[in-house]
């Protein structure tokens, strides 16, 4: 990794739903080419979840101030799994802890919903960042999509957590490469 991170102090990070008015901020984010590269294609949600959860998509903010969110899609009822997206839409906020508390928020007020019980999303195989991220809150390799099936020849990873699943970093052999 390269040069530690500027100290930019202390700052809360919460999880509020995501309104109307915040869609011209995060179409911001979202054509800044620095973010898009990591992004998948956008998410057309075929499951409604309002209704079955208290929100769909919310807004992640440090010291009152908007800086990204995160998304469940595509409710599977059956299996009672969806699909998660998240970004921070500032770069220079980006390996600062900020995704992961939002992902723990976030499932913390999803667990008290019987409607999902898993979660899992789609990782460009390069994302290091992101993988980190989501190994440190309990997301566990789940299988390799193939690189066709991007359109852009990168591998993608699926991985998932149970929410009944304590969090737990350790042993994450398939990523890891010691197993
Ligand atoms: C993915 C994302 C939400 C993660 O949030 P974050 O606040 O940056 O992540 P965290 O700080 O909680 O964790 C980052 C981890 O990566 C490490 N890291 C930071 N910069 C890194 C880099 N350039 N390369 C590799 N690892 C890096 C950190 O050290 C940390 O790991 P550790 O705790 O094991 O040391 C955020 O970076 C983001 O929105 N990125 C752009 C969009 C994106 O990639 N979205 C995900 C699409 S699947």
């Amino acid at each position: 990794m390269s040069d530690p991170l500027p100290d930019l102090g202390p700052a809360p990070v919460r999880i509020r739903p995501k309104r109307p008015g915040d869609d011209p901020l995060i179409a911001l984010w979202q054509a800044d080419p620095a973010v898009r590269r990591w992004l998948g294609h956008p998410r057309e949600s075929r499951y409604d979840l309002m209704g079955r959860l208290p929100h769909r998509v919310w807004m992640i903010e440090r010291s009152g101030e908007p800086i990204g969110y995160l998304g469940l899609y595509d409710l599977d009822e059956d299996d009672r799994s969806a699909e998660m997206q998240i970004c921070i839409g500032r770069p220079e906020l980006w390996g600062r802890g900020i995704g992961r508390e939002a992902i723990r928020l976030m499932l913390e007020e999803v667990s008290a919903s019987p409607a999902v019980r898993r979660v899992h999303l789609r990782v460009f195989a390069d994302n290091e960042r992101a993988i980190r991220c989501y190994r440190a809150v309990g997301f566990r390799l789940e299988g390799i999509l193939a690189a066709r099936s991007t359109g852009d020849g990168r591998a993608v990873l699926l991985m998932a957590r149970r929410l009944e699943a304590p969090v737990d970093t350790a042993g994450d052999a398939a990523l890891n490469g010691d197993g």
